[in-house]
């Protein structure tokens, strides 16, 4: 906390003197957890000196942390070639989906910036600690230190920051910089943002929130209905649980479906393909129907099964839940129609076609 001592207003200073006094509760606090924790349980050990040296692995950006060491572009051309261009490409490109590790200067305020070790990180000390701890991947902490510098250096001269005779050291480490880094700030917005929105509400802000979008496929985004439907599709199992009323409720929400989809003893394929144990059915599977677009065919190699969940989003807005299908039906908004429509479904979908 940053006060100026002179500029403190009544307010403030009766603040101070609460938090100073909380303060001091909570240091008493940790005084009697501590004296409590020392009548020890018997369990664990000190850590060893060389354990902890084996974890505190990590590197600050001013070089903190290096272990002494060297290695040069040329010596790290090598080793990067055999344990990192397999899949980061010889000049750091990235092969297929694989990050790419060089370039992408000039790219950062586009529509899709290139985020590399040479166009966004900040410090060279994330590189050196990255490759150390995390990469080759698979094989994660097999390289030795001067490796890592060799690596760090060939990495710099693939991003043209450094020439082809440069060498890494712990020595030079902190002269480096990258040209990224005067881009990041130090978080502001307590001085910055703060000030924009004086009123904040904390709770009960909303009467009710509407899901517009829904990732596709993922189910990324919770539900408040999840488990309600998790459990409907317990119940599912149980044909006898069926609520009578809302499967007639949900035979008159069919009629919008009717037009293009039979369901029930012989339904046959129409427009669309019969919903008959639409349940747990891949999503563009039917191999009799052969009108699938494309579009249906893919979400479903790409795993959307039909459920009460996907059935029911599908249903609500079948345009923006899945593009480019050849459904063309604008969506049941009311949630006790789509409720009864699925009710009804289950019930009839279930009859063997
Ligand atoms: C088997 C493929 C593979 C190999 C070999 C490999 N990497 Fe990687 N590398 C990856 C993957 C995958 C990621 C992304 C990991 C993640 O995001 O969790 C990655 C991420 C990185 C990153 C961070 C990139 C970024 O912008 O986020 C660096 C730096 C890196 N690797 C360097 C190396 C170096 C140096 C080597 C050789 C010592 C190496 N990698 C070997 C697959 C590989
Ligand atoms: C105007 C015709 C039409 C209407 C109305 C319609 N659908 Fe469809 N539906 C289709 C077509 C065509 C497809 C195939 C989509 C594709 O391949 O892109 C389809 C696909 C489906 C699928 C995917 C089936 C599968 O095998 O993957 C489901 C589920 C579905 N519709 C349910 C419904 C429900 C429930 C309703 C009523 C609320 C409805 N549809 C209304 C034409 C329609």
């Amino acid at each position: 906390m940053a006060f100026k001592p002179g500029q403190l207003t009544g307010m403030v200073r009766q603040k101070m003197l609460k938090y100073l006094s909380l303060t001091l509760i909570q240091f008493f606090l940790i005084i009697i957890a501590q004296a409590s924790q020392s009548e020890t349980l018997g369990l664990g050990r000190v850590a060893t000196e060389n354990e902890i040296k084996a974890w505190d692995i990590d590197i600050r950006p001013d070089g903190t942390g290096l272990p002494i060491g060297s290695g040069s572009v040329l010596s790290g051309e090598e080793i990067y070639s055999e344990n990192c261009a397999n899949c980061h490409g010889d000049f750091g490109e990235g092969i297929d989906r694989w990050p790419e590790l060089a370039g992408g200067f000039d790219t950062l305020n586009s529509e899709d910036p290139v985020k590399t070790i040479g166009s966004y990180w900040p410090y060279l000390s994330t590189v050196w600690d990255y490759v150390h701890r995390a990469m080759p991947f698979g094989n994660a902490q097999s390289l030795t230190d001067d490796d890592v510098y060799s690596i760090t250096a060939y990495l710099l001269y693939l991003n043209d920051l450094v020439d082809e005779d440069f060498e890494l050291s712990d020595k030079n480490f902190a002269s480096i910089s990258l040209p990224n880094q005067t881009h990041f700030f130090l978080d502001n917005r307590n001085v910055l943002e703060n000030k924009l929105f004086v009123e904040r509400c904390m709770k009960e802000c909303k009467p009710e929130t509407k899901i517009t979008k829904r990732a596709v496929v993922l189910d990324v985004t919770p539900d408040t209905t999840t488990e309600k439907l998790a459990i409907e599709e317990e119940v599912q199992k149980e044909p006898t649980e069926l609520d009578a009323q809302l499967v007639k409720d949900g035979e008159k929400v069919f009629k919008k479906c009717k037009a293009c989809h039979k369901i029930g003893v012989d339904a046959k394929h129409g427009t669309g393909p019969h919903l008959n144990n639409i349940y747990g059915r891949i999503a563009g599977s039917l191999q009799d129907y052969k009108k699938y677009s494309k579009n249906i065919k893919s979400a479903g190699e790409n795993g959307l099964i039909w459920n009460l969940e996907t059935l029911s989003s599908f249903i609500e807005n079948p345009k923006i839940y899945l593009k480019g299908t050849k459904m063309n039906f604008k969506g049941i908004k009311k949630s006790s129609d789509i409720n009864a429509l699925l009710e009804y479904i289950k019930a009839t979908a279930s009859l063997e076609n």
